[in-house]
């Protein structure tokens, strides 16, 4: 019984992590992000890849959502940061649990 519930929590943690990273895919598409942001880094792209910025922020998505607020300071790539503070008011008002479906789709492994 006991291994049923673990099993039956780990079933709807799943499902829940599946419809926040689709729910932050469609997201980061909407706002055309991936204009900018690859899955992977590439030679020429002009800012960090999700993977680079999964390395920065795995087991922090609350401080990403912060500094998708505009609240707090670039991690990534400082130098760059011009570029992507003119993006942050297609994400400053976002609801909590958009911004949570955006942190965990950019944190999550990409294959
Ligand atoms: C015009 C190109 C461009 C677009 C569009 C863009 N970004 Fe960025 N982004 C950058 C650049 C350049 C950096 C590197 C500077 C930095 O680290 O802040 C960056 C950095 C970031 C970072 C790392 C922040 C850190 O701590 O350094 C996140 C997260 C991010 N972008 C998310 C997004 C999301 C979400 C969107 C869509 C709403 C988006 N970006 C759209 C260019 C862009």
């Amino acid at each position: 019984m006991k291994n049923l519930s673990i099993v039956l929590l780990i079933m709807v943690a799943t499902s829940l992590q599946a419809d926040y990273i689709k729910d932050g895919q469609a997201l980061f598409e909407k706002y055309k992000c991936n204009m900018c942001h690859k899955l992977k880094d590439e030679p020429l792209s002009v800012a960090p890849s999700l993977a680079l910025i999964r390395k920065h922020y795995l087991g922090n998505e609350r401080g990403l959502s912060s500094f998708l607020k505009g609240e707090a300071k670039p991690i990534v790539d400082p130098k760059k940061f011009a570029m992507m503070k003119q993006q942050l008011y297609k994400t400053d008002s976002l609801s909590d649990k958009e911004l949570r479906a955006l942190s965990v789709y950019i944190t999550y492994e990409h294959k």
